[in-house]
C-alpha cells in the first residue's frame, strides 16, 4: 500500500483543499500517515501570500527533501508541491527546485492526486529529468458536496467552501491570479453538505471563500457592479443559502468568514438577525478608512460608505462582534492616512482586530508604486495601532465578566465563544470537566487580554470563596 503524508499550509481555504486530497488518496487504498520521513510520498500543500509564507513553503521542501536525503533515497520517497505557491510559481520553481520536487500540481489537480501519484511511483525519473509539472494555469476547480473529502479538523467544526476564487481588483493582493475568477457552489450542493455536516455532530459551520459576500453573485445574468446592493431579489445570494442552512435541525452555529464590505446588504443584515443560528459575528476585512488609502487599493468602498455600514449592522443585529483587519504602510500612506485610521479604530471599538504591515507582492499592482514606506516606518505604525486596540480589547473583554454565555468546548478546559472564530481569536478557560466538543452555558468570572476566564453558571471562583473566620 502506497503511504503519503501531508503538510498543509496557509489559510483555511488550502486546508479544505488539502481534506479533499486526503480524501481521494483514501478513496484510492492509499493510507495516509503522519510521519513523513515514513512515507513514501510526501505532499507540501503551500501558501504563497507574502513573502513570509513563500519562504515557510520553501522551508518546509527543503526541510523534507533533506531529511530524506538522510533516510531514504530519493527515488524511494517522492516529493509533491501542491497549492497555491506551485499555482503561481511552478514554472520558476521547476528550475530552482530541480533536485527537491518531483511534481507540482495545482487547485484543479486536487481530485486526480491519487493517479499522479501512481503515475510518478511507477517511473522511474532520469537524473537531469525535470519535475513533472502538472499544474494548468487557469483555476476552474468547485466541489461539490460529494466530493470525497477528509476532515482535518477537530470532530465538531467543520470549513465549509461555498466559493472558490476572487473578482476583486485589490491592488495589493495576489490570491485573484492564484485562484481564478469567483465561481459559487450551488445552494443545494452546500445545504446538503451542512446536513451530513450536522448529522455527524458538527457543532459550527465555518462558510469560507475569498469573498463570501460575492456567494451566488457570479451567476446572476447581469455582473453586478460592486455599489449594487446584493439582495436575493436579483437571484442566488448569501442570504439565500443562510435561511436555508438556519433552518437545518441541530443545535450549531454558521459563522461568516471573510466577507467583503462592497457586498453587503440591508437585507443580509436583516437576514443575519433573523437566523438565531448564525453566530453574532462576522469577519469583514476593512483594510483602511482613509479615502485616498482605499481608493489606490481598488477596495471599491470609501470612508463614509464603512461608516454607515457598521453603523447598519451594529442598530439591525444586537450583540454582533465585529471582526476586521487592516494594512498599514501601504504605498503613499501618509501620517494624515494613519492618524484618521488610529481615531477610527478609537471610534468603531471592534471587538476583534487585526492589522498587518503592508507586504510588497511580486505580481501585484502596488507592488510597482511609487511611495514605498520604509520597514521601519511600517512598523512604528503598526505598533501605534496595536497599542490603540489593545485598550479596546481589554475594555471588550471587561464588559464580558459576569454575563453568561454560550460556548463550544475545544479542549479539556479550553472553550470558544460565539465570538471567536477557530485559530485567529481568543479563548475561554473553563473547567476540565465540561465535555470537549459539545456546547456548555458557562459565567464569566474575569478576563485576560484577548481571553475570558468562565465557571459553569451558579460556581464562584475558589479564589472567592469566603473563609470561615478562624475562631
Ligand atoms: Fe490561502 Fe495562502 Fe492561498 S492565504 S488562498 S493558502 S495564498
Amino acid at each position: 500500500m502506497i503511504t503519503v503524508s501531508l503538510l498543509s499550509l496557509g489559510c483555511a481555504k488550502n486546508l479544505v483543499d488539502s481534506e479533499i486530497m486526503v480524501g481521494h488518496l483514501h478513496a484510492a487504498g492509499m493510507s495516509v500517515i503522519p510521519d513523513a520521513a515514513q512515507a513514501d510520498v510526501v505532499i507540501v500543500n503551500t501558501c504563497s501570500f507574502i513573502d513570509s509564507s513563500k519562504e515557510e513553503s520553501i522551508g518546509h521542501i527543503l526541510e523534507v527533501h533533506q531529511s530524506r536525503g538522510l533516510r531514504k533515497r530519493r527515488r524511494e520517497q517522492k516529493l509533491i508541491v501542491a497549492g497555491c505557491m506551485a499555482q503561481r510559481f511552478s514554472r520558476d520553481l521547476a528550475g530552482s527546485l530541480h533536485d527537491e520536487v518531483d511534481a507540482f500540481i495545482g487547485l484543479d489537480q486536487i481530485t486526480t492526486v491519487a493517479p499522479i501519484i501512481t503515475g510518478l511511483m511507477a517511473k522511474e525519473r532520469g537524473k537531469d529529468e525535470a519535475p513533472a509539472n502538472l499544474v494548468t494555469r487557469h483555476s476552474t476547480f468547485i466541489p461539490d458536496y460529494d466530493t470525497p473529502r477528509f476532515r482535518l479538523t477537530p470532530k465538531h467544526f467543520a470549513y465549509v467552501k461555498i466559493a472558490e476564487g476572487c473578482n476583486h481588483p485589490c491592488t495589493f493582493c495576489i490570491i485573484p491570479q492564484i485562484r481564478g475568477r469567483h465561481r459559487s457552489r450551488t445552494v443545494a450542493s452546500v445545504v446538503a453538505e451542512a446536513r451530513a455536516l450536522v448529522a455527524e455532530g458538527v457543532r459550527e459551520l465555518n462558510l469560507i471563500s475569498q469573498d463570501t459576500t460575492f456567494f451566488g453573485m457570479d451567476t446572476w445574468a447581469e455582473r453586478p457592479n460592486p455599489r449594487t446592493p446584493v439582495d436575493s431579489a436579483r437571484g442566488t445570494a448569501l442570504t439565500t443559502l443562510l435561511r436555508e442552512l438556519n433552518a437545518i435541525e441541530g443545535d450549531f452555529w454558521i459563522r461568516l468568514l471573510y466577507t467583503h464590505p462592497a457586498h453587503w446588504s440591508d437585507e443580509l443584515i436583516q437576514t443575519i438577525a433573523e437566523c438565531p443560528k448564525v453566530a453574532r459575528y462576522i469577519d469583514i476585512p476593512l483594510q483602511h478608512i482613509s479615502d485616498r488609502m482605499l481608493e489606490k487599493m481598488q477596495r471599491e468602498t470609501s470612508g463614509g460608505y464603512i461608516r454607515g455600514l457598521l453603523g447598519r449592522i451594529r442598530a439591525g443585529i444586537p450583540g454582533i462582534a465585529i471582526r476586521t483587519t487592516f494594512i498599514t504602510g501601504f504605498p503613499g500612506e501618509t501620517e494624515a492616512d494613519v492618524d484618521e485610521l488610529d481615531a477610527f479604530i478609537g471610534e468603531a471599538r471592534f471587538e476583534r482586530l487585526g492589522v498587518f504591515r503592508y507586504s510588497q507582492e511580486e505580481g501585484t499592482r502596488a507592488a510597482k508604486m511609487e511611495e514605498q514606506v520604509p520597514a521601519k516606518l511600517k512598523e512604528a505604525r503598526w505598533h501605534r495601532l496595536m497599542a490603540r486596540q489593545k485598550s479596546i480589547a481589554a475594555e471588550v473583554g471587561a464588559r464580558q465578566t459576569g454575563r453568561t454565555l454560550k460556548v463550544l468546548v475545544e479542549e479539556p478546559g479550553v472553550a470558544r465563544g460565539e465570538a471567536d472564530a477557530p485559530d485567529i481569536d481568543g479563548r475561554v478557560y473553563v473547567p476540565r470537566t465540561l465535555p470537549v466538543g459539545e456546547f456548555a452555558e458557562v459565567t464569566i468570572t474575569s478576563s485576560q487580554d484577548y481571553d475570558l476566564l468562565a465557571l459553569p453558571p451558579g460556581e464562584r471562583p475558589v479564589a472567592f470563596k469566603t473563609a470561615r473566620p478562624a475562631q
